[in-house]
C-alpha cells in the first residue's frame, strides 16, 4: 500500500485575509509553512465569486509549489474563465467542483454523470496541456464510471457527508456512509482511477478515512486551519500526519 499523500489546503487563511481586507495572514505564507511541515502539496481552490482565495494568491502559490518542487492542486469549477487560468498555469493537478455562489462550501459531489458533455471537452484540454485532472464526487458508483467517461485520471471522492454524520452522532449513518467511500473507492481503483478524498476531515475522522487501501491523497484545510490558532499551522499537520500514517500501519498490520 502506497503512503498516502497529505494536501492541504490554505483557503481559509485567504478568509480571515479578507475578513479585514488586509493582506494579512497571507496564505502564501500559509502554504510555506505548510509544505515544511510535511505537507505533501497545496491545494487552493479559486472560486468564481473570489471570496477567499484571489488570482494573485493563485500566481504566488504556483511560483512558489514549482520552485519546491510540490504540487499546487487548482480546485476550481467547470467554466470558461477557470479553465483558461488552470491552462495558463499548467498547474501539477486541477480539481473539477461544483460550484453554487450562495453555498458555504463545496456542498456536494460534480455531478458528472449528468454533465458529461459539458466536462469531457474541458477534461480534455487539461489532459492535454498536462495536467492531472480529478472529479470532487460523491462517493457513487455512477459517478466514479463518469469520471472515468469524461477522461479523469484520478477521483477525490466527497468525505463532508460522512464527518458530518461522525460529527453529531449518528453513527449508524456514519458507517454506512464509510461504506460508501469504501466501495467507490474500491471501484475507483478497479477503473484505473487514482483515488483522493477529502471535505471535512478532522483529528476523528482522519483515521477511518485513511484506512481506506486505494487512498492515495487526503486534502484537509478547514479544520487544519483552524486548529492552527490554537497550536500553529506546522504541529497541526504534523499531528493530522501522524494520524494519516497510524491508520496506514494498522492496516498494513
Ligand atoms: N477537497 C475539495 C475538492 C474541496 O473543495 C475542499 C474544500 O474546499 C477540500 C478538499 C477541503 O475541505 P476542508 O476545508 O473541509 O478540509
Amino acid at each position: 500500500m502506497s503512503k498516502l499523500r497529505l494536501g492541504v489546503n490554505i483557503d481559509h487563511v485567504a478568509t480571515v485575509r479578507n475578513a479585514r481586507g488586509e493582506s494579512y495572514p497571507d496564505p502564501v505564507r500559509a502554504a510555506e509553512l505548510a509544505l515544511a511541515a510535511g505537507a505533501d502539496g497545496i491545494t487552493a481552490h479559486l472560486r468564481e465569486d473570489r471570496r477567499h482565495i484571489s488570482d494573485a494568491d493563485i500566481d504566488q502559490l504556483a511560483v512558489i509549489c514549482r520552485k519546491r518542487g510540490r504540487p499546487l492542486n487548482f480546485e476550481c469549477a467547470v467554466t470558461p474563465e477557470m479553465e483558461a487560468i488552470a491552462l495558463k498555469h499548467r498547474p501539477h493537478a486541477a480539481c473539477l467542483v461544483p460550484e453554487r455562489r450562495e453555498e458555504v462550501t463545496t456542498e456536494g459531489g460534480l455531478n458528472v454523470a449528468g454533465g458529461h458533455n459539458t466536462i469531457a471537452p474541458v477534461v480534455k484540454r487539461m489532459v492535454e496541456a498536462g495536467i492531472r485532472v480529478s472529479c470532487f464526487i460523491d462517493a457513487d458508483l455512477a459517478q466514479v464510471a463518469a469520471s472515468k467517461a469524461v477522461g479523469a485520471q484520478v477521483v477525490e471522492l466527497h468525505t463532508g457527508a460522512y464527518c458530518e454524520a461522525v460529527r453529531h452522532g449518528h453513527r449508524d449513518q456514519a458507517e454506512r456512509l464509510l461504506e460508501n467511500l469504501r466501495a467507490a473507492a474500491g471501484e475507483a481503483a478497479r477503473l484505473g482511477l487514482e483515488v483522493h478524498a477529502g471535505h471535512g476531515i478532522d483529528y476523528e475522522t482522519v483515521k477511518p478515512v485513511a484506512a481506506i487501501p486505494e487512498l492515495a491523497e487526503l486534502n484537509i484545510g478547514h479544520f487544519l486551519i483552524g486548529e492552527a490558532i490554537f497550536i500553529g499551522l506546522g504541529p497541526a499537520i504534523q499531528r493530522m500526519r501522524a494520524l494519516m500514517d497510524e491508520a496506514r500501519a494498522q492496516v498494513a498490520a
